[in-house]
This record gives C-alpha cells, sequence and structure tokens, in this order.
C-alpha cells in the first residue's frame, strides 16, 4: 500500500540517507541521483525471480520511492557477535554471484539510463575494466540482511552502476575481509584473518584466475580514488559526506593504503593459492 496511515518509523543504520521511515511492511526513501536506474534494476530483478532485494513499489504521495521491508537480521553498529563467521561469509560471496549473475543482460531503459557522475579535477584513474554486471559496490554490513544464518538479500543500490565483478569483490572485501588498519576497525572486526577471508568471498562467489591475480591492483587504484570522491562529495554535497570526513575518513582511507602496502601480497598470495 503506498499511501498509509500507519506510523513513520525512522530506520538508521546507513552514513548518507536522512529521513528513511519504515511505514508498515514498506520503506520510504528519499530518491537519490540515477533513481529511475535504480528503480529500473529493481524491477528487472523482480522480473527475472532474484529473491535477494526489495521490491520497488513506486513513489508515495510526499515523493518519496517506497521498496518493500525485508524483514532479518543486520551486521550493523554495533555488530553482532557472529559478523566475523565464516560461513556466513561464504554465503554472502554466494549471494554477490547470485545478484550480479541476475543483472547479466539488464538495460536501462533510454529515460532510466545511468548517468555517470561528474569527477572532480585531478581524481587518480580508475581500472580499466569491463562492465560485466550491474555492481552493487556498496555491500556494508549496514546493506546486507541476514536470515537463518545466511546472507538473504542486498538493500541500499544508491551506488550500483554497470562495472566489473572484480570491483564488486574488492567491495564485499574491504568491508568483510576487512581490508582497513586494524586500528580503524570495530571490534567484533579486528583480529580476523583477512587474507584467508578474501579467499573464502573469492571462492564461494566462484571468482575468476584473472580477477583474483588483478584484485590487489584494483584495490590499491580504488583507494586512492575514494579519496579524493570522499573529499570531493564533502565539499559539494555535504551533508553525511561532510560529516564523515571530518570525522577523518580520509585518514582511514590513507592507512588503507597503507595497510595494503603491507599486506596485499599475502591477500594474493591466498586468493591464488592452489
Ligand atoms: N528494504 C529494506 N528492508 C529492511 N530494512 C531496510 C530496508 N531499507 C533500509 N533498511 C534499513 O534502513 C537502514 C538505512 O537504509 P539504507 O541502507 O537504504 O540507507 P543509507 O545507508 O542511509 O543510505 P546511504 O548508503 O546512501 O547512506 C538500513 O541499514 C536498514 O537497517
Ligand atoms: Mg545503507
Amino acid at each position: 500500500m503506498i499511501d498509509s496511515s500507519e506510523p513513520e518509523i525512522p530506520l538508521f543504520g546507513g552514513d548518507v540517507t536522512e529521513g528513511i521511515v519504515r511505514v508498515g511492511d514498506t520503506v520510504r526513501r528519499p530518491v537519490k541521483r540515477n533513481a529511475a536506474f535504480v528503480h529500473a534494476l529493481l524491477q528487472h530483478l523482480e522480473a527475472v525471480g532474484f529473491d535477494g532485494a526489495p521490491r520497488y513499489l513506486g513513489v508515495d504521495a510526499a515523493g518519496r520511492e517506497v521498496l518493500t521491508f525485508i524483514e532479518g537480521e543486520l551486521a550493523g553498529r554495533p555488530h553482532p557477535a557472529w559478523i566475523g563467521d565464516e560461513d556466513r561469509l561464504a554465503s554472502i560471496g554466494r549471494l554477490l554471484r547470485r545478484y550480479d549473475d541476475a543483472t547479466v543482460g539488464f538495460v536501462a531503459p533510454a529515460e532510466a539510463a545511468f548517468v555517470p557522475p561528474l569527477h572532480p579535477e585531478g581524481l587518480p584513474p580508475a581500472p580499466e575494466l569491463p562492465e560485466e554486471v550491474i555492481a552493487h559496490l556498496d555491500i556494508t554490513p549496514e546493506n546486507l540482511i541476514f536470515r537463518d544464518g545466511t546472507a538473504h538479500a542486498l538493500i541500499d543500490f544508491d551506488l550500483a552502476r554497470p562495472g566489473a565483478r572484480v570491483d564488486e569483490l574488492y567491495n564485499a572485501m574491504l568491508w568483510w575481509a576487512p581490508l582497513n588498519d586494524p586500528g580503524d576497525l570495530d571490534p567484533g572486526l579486528r583480529g580476523l584473518d583477512a587474507p584467508r577471508r578474501c579467499r573464502i568471498l573469492a571462492d564461494a562467489y566462484g571468482m575468476s584466475e584473472a580477477d583474483r591475480l588483478r584484485l590487489v591492483e584494483v584495490a590499491f587504484m580504488r583507494t586512492r580514488r575514494s579519496w579524493h570522491l570522499m573529499k570531493h562529495h564533502a565539499e559539494v554535497e555535504g551533508g553525511g559526506w561532510r560529516r564523515m570526513w571530518d570525522e577523518g575518513v580520509g585518514d582511514v582511507i590513507t592507512r588503507r593504503e597503507a595497510w595494503l602496502e603491507r599486506n596485499g601480497s599475502a591477500v594474493e598470495a591466498a586468493l591464488t593459492a592452489a
């Protein structure tokens, strides 16, 4: 039901979007850039029978997008004790593979075409990669819903765009291995064997040999780029981006790059070991 008299219950968890509420069994979110593309994508996922994403139900009287609310557990902060569980990790790899495969062949209608963001000056280059899937690219603990101990659904498709499988896997590894300086991790994610966890994700996804070999280089390039992009978003869009920048996300990214310098070869060895 799009227009409803049921109460609005605020939802928290993400960093950027304000004003997300639950109404009955729906979620209402302010529409974003590329909303038409995301709505077409969600409709495609429904049409091909992929059940691991919210359904797009339309726009309500307040101009917000209406999505189905998906019941389950989130791993958002404070992280639950099971966040480092390796069986759950493998289930993320499997869900992500099913999702990416479900997007193959999706072409948005002309009026809903993906509009690439404008690039700030001085942005380091992106890796040259094929557009194989519609990558989700925001596989954070806050954006995954678990049921019965396995990853059940992805939410928050704001960053989805045509992209490469290796970028999708890098993003999942970034959050779930995770690929960050231990000092920047929440307690539940500290002390995990990140290279081993990258391998678990890669195997569960069925990552190609070529992608395993280029993962670390992609990680470096994406890390350098993300520092510039976060700064740019903070300056131009403000809001949650500004807050994250002021809280030091730029330094977190710089320490991530140093962590990759120290640990990249171990990650690559784990990904490619027989
Ligand atoms: N369809 C849904 N089903 C269940 N819970 C949802 C759904 N959509 C959002 N939520 C809840 O609301 C929180 C925030 O929603 P969402 O991830 O869409 O926005 P956000 O993370 O704030 O956005 P952004 O990533 O742009 O900052 C989620 O972490 C989750 O707890
Ligand atoms: Mg989110």
